[in-house]
């Protein structure tokens, strides 16, 4: 194949290698080359690739409709996922809007809210407040209610403005005399002075990510915090939007995040894990209440997009979540995940440059400092991530490293989210791998492991 491409890619310096199969946990390159997804992509993959179920409703669905817009019709297959996600969310959620992708639903989440309060009488209602260091998405305003500076900087002038607060980060956060509660509770009263000083009648809705992901690391929330938080949001009557898009649909080993933490959203986004990857879909599952003063008010939820509720995408996502439903597979993501986390801890709990090891379920993040005594971090121009990457992508590895973990510019870390279906033997495979990545990128940079 031609070097030359035409093809916009993420990285314009060097073209990545051309994906030509994949099978259960791993790709396979034009070159030959074989890759555990170790990553599930960007903790998309949940079911692995291949999946004979999923693949099988595609086609059936391809053969009998593959497209129909929403404007005109609805599809017996978005019912049924509809039905489904219903059934089994957190209370009183009672519809589900259907998107292409993470960033879709946050965007829809967030004019949801806005629209919600103007049908309700309160159009004065128009702050959002949300955390430093967490990732909402790309589109203009996921980025603005998103907290990572660097990814925010040169499309400033044209970001909403929204409010940000300390993200729950215990790593770096904490104090060392503080319990984890007392913390929770800090960052809980910080929430509360932010919105006293915007005024409680003008905020429409606090955005967090359950379990933080790709900008920090799977940064895991300590107990009673989102507790605290959905207190405080009910106080002023301000809506809770949690973004699941990467940690939910089972990710943390239960099928949303939320229910670790024993609250419920006004709004919840969901996408990566709901289709895993066999098509590109992402939702919000919406609070009756919202739903029923746009009923009752203008009719409509002023918004909507070609794609929403493509019935493949549909199909893809009915059947990805009827596997998980009908192998157990949250059962298998607790047991392998616990299993992960141990041999994280073996291999790699004692290595000089790795500061924390946190996570839940088959989500694990593990944050790189070059001391762990001081928990300083790397030199930002080292760019550990990126090198650790091709490293890693040399021993057949997908992983998701980033850098700017701390304040969008310094600080490192690793991204595992493997498939529900991985084994232990590939867990095995995926943690000597790591460490053996690791390790001669910290070789090369002249440092010892
Ligand atoms: C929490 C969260 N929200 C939103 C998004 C954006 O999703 P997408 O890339 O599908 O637009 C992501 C993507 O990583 C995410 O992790």
């Amino acid at each position: 194949m031609s070097q030359s491409t035409h093809v916009f890619h993420r990285q314009l310096a060097k073209r990545p290698p051309v994906a030509v199969s994949g099978q259960g946990i791993w790709l396979r390159d034009a070159e030959g080359r074989s890759y555990i997804d170790a990553s599930g992509g960007a903790a998309v993959s949940c079911l692995g690739h291949g999946h004979p179920d999923v693949i099988a409703a595609m086609h059936r669905q391809i053969d009998q409709l593959a497209y129909a817009h929403t404007s005109f019709f609805t599809t017996e297959v978005a019912e049924q996922l509809a039905d489904l996600l219903v059934g089994s969310a957190p209370a009183g959620m009672s519809h589900v809007y259907f998107v292409s992708g993470g960033s879709e639903a946050v965007e829809a989440a967030l004019k949801m809210a806005r629209q919600y309060f103007v049908e309700i009488g309160q159009p004065q209602r128009r702050h959002f407040i949300a955390r430093r260091q967490s990732y909402h998405g790309n589109t203009l305003g996921a980025l603005a209610v998103g907290g990572n500076e660097w990814r925010r900087e040169q499309f400033r002038p044209l970001l909403i403005d929204v409010t940000h607060v300390s993200p729950c980060y215990e790593y770096r956060g904490r104090l060392p005399d503080e319990t984890p509660e007392a913390y929770g509770q800090r960052l809980v009263a910080e929430l509360a002075r932010t919105i006293e000083e915007l005024g409680p009648d003008n905020v429409m809705a606090f955005v967090a990510e359950t379990v933080g992901g790709a900008t920090a690391g799977v940064l895991t929330p300590v107990p009673g915090y989102f507790k605290g938080i959905r207190d405080l949001c009910d106080r002023h009557g301000i809506l809770l939007i949690l973004d699941e898009v990467m940690c939910g649909m089972g990710r943390t080993g239960t099928l949303h995040a939320c229910e670790q933490e024993g609250v419920v959203p006004d709004l919840l986004t969901v996408a990566k894990g709901l289709g895993g990857g066999y098509q590109p879909i992402g939702a919000v599952l919406a609070q009756g209440r919202i739903v029923e003063a746009m009923r009752q008010g203008s009719g409509l939820f002023q918004h909507g997009h070609t794609y929403l509720g493509h019935a493949v995408a549909c199909a893809a996502a009915l059947a990805v979540q009827q596997v998980i439903q009908r192998d157990h597979l949250l059962t298998q993501v607790r047991d392998r995940g616990a299993y992960l986390a141990s041999r994280l801890r073996d291999e790699l709990g004692d290595h000089p440059h790795v500061g924390d090891i946190r996570g839940r379920g088959l989500f694990w993040g593990l944050e790189l400092v070059q001391d762990r005594a001081t928990r300083q971090w790397f030199e930002p121009s080292l760019k550990l991530h990126a090198r650790l990457k091709s490293a890693a992508m040399e021993e057949g590895l997908m992983i998701y490293p980033m850098g700017g973990t701390v304040d969008g510019r310094c600080g490192d870390h690793v991204l595992l989210a493997p498939p529900f279906i991985s084994s232990e033997g590939e867990i095995d495979q995926i943690v000597a791998r790591l460490r053996r990545s690791l390790d001669r990128v910290v070789s090369d940079i002249g440092l010892t492991s």
